[in-house]
């Protein structure tokens, strides 16, 4: 569907759910799949994702009293909460709680919001790892902002969008998914120092070469709290470390040699978790260097080496996606494969050259419904432009 429909079809939305679609502000924030540097942000680390072809589109006008509506297109419902009481998180509600999470924060760093009728629709498959909730969150900061005409500069946006979910929604996830939905630019993958927040966009150059973005189906309970749990073990790892040496701060200042050093005073669990996370700055580092050099052969070689440290010692694979790395291994022209974003299911991230996605559909997605029963899906995205506003009327 090309954007002209997808915006027309969220103005006839509109009208019907809120009688017209005059006076719109309309933006769109994609999705993103991480190449690679995962559970690195919340560690001061370095991250390598991009934005997709996948987004939300969100359109936003002011009513003149206090009340704020919000209308899910593809879901055919509608949330109505009141501004005059403070914003709350609803379990029962939710997608709502983003946009109203987003809303909350605005709030929180003194804005004045007016009341405002929201509709939105969206390519991000839910739930499936690629952020389609960093996009919502997003694509809502972006158009609440020009239609309030707040102020407020590039990492203190992401920032602001990050708080939602920390704060609001309770999962305490890194800056990486909002940041690269703000920042993508088309061809390109970003690398992102999540201490400095400084950034450089890497041309994303694979020459005969895709990123293949496999879905596992699975999406296992627990998630945000084992999410939760793993930030806790790496504090509790920073901890431990800076008794040795006072100048960490973060895992992002520790070497193997540091780590080694300390291994009797961890837990085998934590040391693990802190092992990962070190070798895993390393990978981003020697991934940027081998892109740059365009040694495809070497990035998907890390892209491997990533996959088996989530799996054996930050744990945050699970079998199903075992599998599908496993099955993509197999495929002639992959030359890597890794589980990518939080992680318990979701999606695979894959190297592989374009001739051989006909034979990975034909190979991986039949032995995997065998063994599992379960529909992978697959995605195949460039890597696009972050947020933008796309329509004002
Ligand atoms: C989730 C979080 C990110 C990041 C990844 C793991 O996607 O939202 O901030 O921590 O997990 O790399």
């Amino acid at each position: 569907m090309s954007v002209q429909e997808r915006l027309a079809g969220i103005e006839q939305a509109f009208g019907q759910v809120f009688g017209d679609s005059q006076g719109l502000t309309i933006g769109r924030a994609p999705g993103r799949v991480n190449l690679i540097g995962e559970h690195t942000d919340y560690n001061d680390g370095f991250i390598f994702p991009m934005a997709i072809d996948f987004d939300i589109v969100m359109a936003v006008r002011k009513r003149s009293d206090r009340m704020v509506r919000i209308h899910a297109i593809d879901l055919g419902k509608t949330v109505e909460f009141s501004l005059m009481t403070p914003l709350t998180y609803e379990p029962r509600e939710g997608w709502s709680n983003y946009p109203k999470g987003v809303l909350w924060a605005m709030q929180e760093t003194g804005v004045r919001l007016p009341g405002m009728e929201m509709a939105f629709s969206g390519t991000v498959p839910p739930g499936s790892g690629l952020s389609s909730s960093a996009a919502l969150e997003v694509a809502t900061a972006i158009v609440v902002q020009k239609l309030v005409g707040f102020q407020i500069a590039l990492p203190a946006l992401a920032r602001l969008c990050q708080r939602a979910e920390n704060d609001f929604v309770g999962m305490r996830c890194g800056i990486m998914d909002q940041f690269i939905s703000l920042v993508g630019e088309k061809g390109h993958a970003l690398f992102l120092d999540c201490r400095s927040m400084a950034h450089e966009q890497i041309p994303l150059q694979l020459g005969t070469y895709k990123i293949l973005i496999c879905q596992s189906g699975v999406k296992h309970s627990l998630v945000d709290s084992e999410y939760n749990r793993r930030r806790e073990q790496c504090e509790t790892g920073v901890r431990v470390l800076a008794e040795k040496y006072p100048a960490v701060r973060a895992l992002r200042d520790v070497t193997l040699e540091m780590l080694g050093s300390c291994e009797r005073q961890l837990s085998p669990v934590v040391y693990k978790r802190c092992l990962h996370v070190i070798t895993e700055n390393e990978r981003v580092l020697k991934s940027i260097n081998a892109l740059k050099a365009g040694d495809l052969v070497a990035f998907g070689e890390l892209i491997n080496q990533s996959h088996d440290s989530l799996r054996d010692f930050y744990e945050v694979s699970c079998e199903e996606v075992d599998l599908l790395v496993e099955l993509a291994r197999e495929v002639p022209g992959v030359l890597g494969a890794r589980i990518t974003g939080g992680g318990f299911g979701g999606c695979t991230v894959n190297l592989i050259r374009a001739d051989a996605v006909h034979d990975f559909t034909g190979y991986v997605l039949p032995k995997y419904k065998e063994e599992t029963g379960i529909d992978a899906q697959i995605y195949l995205s460039t890597a696009a432009k972050g947020a933008e506003l796309i329509q004002m009327r």
